[in-house]
């Protein structure tokens, strides 16, 4: 997945990854993680989603990386939120009161960026990215989060060969092999939702799992 399919997608609002709701796995594992009210949240590959709306009403800070600047100002403008724009070497910074979206590649973010965050987010970005690609962007995101923050992962499975993705099913295994050497890995819940998925139910795909995860960067 390149950035133009990306771009493309955005351009003809194909988002249908996009939710009109909070994720219901946030809502009901974040609480577990236990992260104080004002800590700062990197969400990677953010897209507009209003999960960040429920990370700021927990009282953190949000910063989240998304290569689309159509997704950010929807989100800005759709959330009535005034923002402010700078430029910083490759990235330009949109931020609000609580929340800065940063516009650009995830891979080409400064580590100084994300320092300071407390903890992390990712649905559907870990799953938007096909096998070698997502091996990348495990490596990345390893080195974009500090020792001893937890974050929460929301990952889709399925057998692959019945649909074309993204998303792209991210099996327990393949955590295991390509997560697990940078962070604990805990299994919080797994559940078939293949019945709310009305495309995987079009599609004839026989079962579709969908799993949260709790992620400590290890040492
Ligand atoms: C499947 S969507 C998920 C969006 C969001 N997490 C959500 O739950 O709605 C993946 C998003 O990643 C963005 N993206 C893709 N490649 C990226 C990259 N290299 N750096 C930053 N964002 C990227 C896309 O523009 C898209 O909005």
């Amino acid at each position: 997945m390149d950035p133009q399919f990306w771009h493309e997608k955005w351009q003809m609002q194909q988002i249908g990854f996009h939710q009109p709701q909070v994720n219901p796995f946030l809502i009901r594992f974040w609480p577990e993680l236990g992260m104080a009210a004002n800590s700062k949240i990197f969400v990677p590959l953010c897209g507009k989603s209003l999960d960040m709306c429920y990370l700021a009403e927990q009282g953190h800070q949000v910063q989240g990386c998304e290569l689309s600047q159509t997704a950010i100002e929807q989100f800005f403008e759709e959330n009535q939120l005034p923002f402010q724009v700078e430029s910083k070497h490759q990235h330009q910074f949109f931020s609000a009161d609580q929340i800065e979206l940063i516009q650009g590649d995830i891979f080409t973010i400064d580590l100084s960026e994300t320092a300071d965050i407390r903890g992390f987010y990712d649905r559907a970005a870990l799953i938007a990215w096909p096998e070698t690609m997502r091996q990348q962007y495990a490596t990345t995101l390893a080195k974009l989060i500090p020792a001893n923050v937890s974050g929460l992962l929301i990952t889709l499975d399925y057998p692959q060969d019945t649909l074309k993705g993204p998303p792209f099913a991210v099996s327990q295994e393949w955590i295991e092999q390509y997560l697990a050497p940078y962070f604990e890995v805990t299994l919080l819940c797994c559940e078939d939702v293949l019945a709310e998925n009305p495309r995987f139910v079009n599609k004839q795909v026989p079962w579709l799992n969908e799993a949260a995860y709790r992620l400590t960067r290890k040492v």
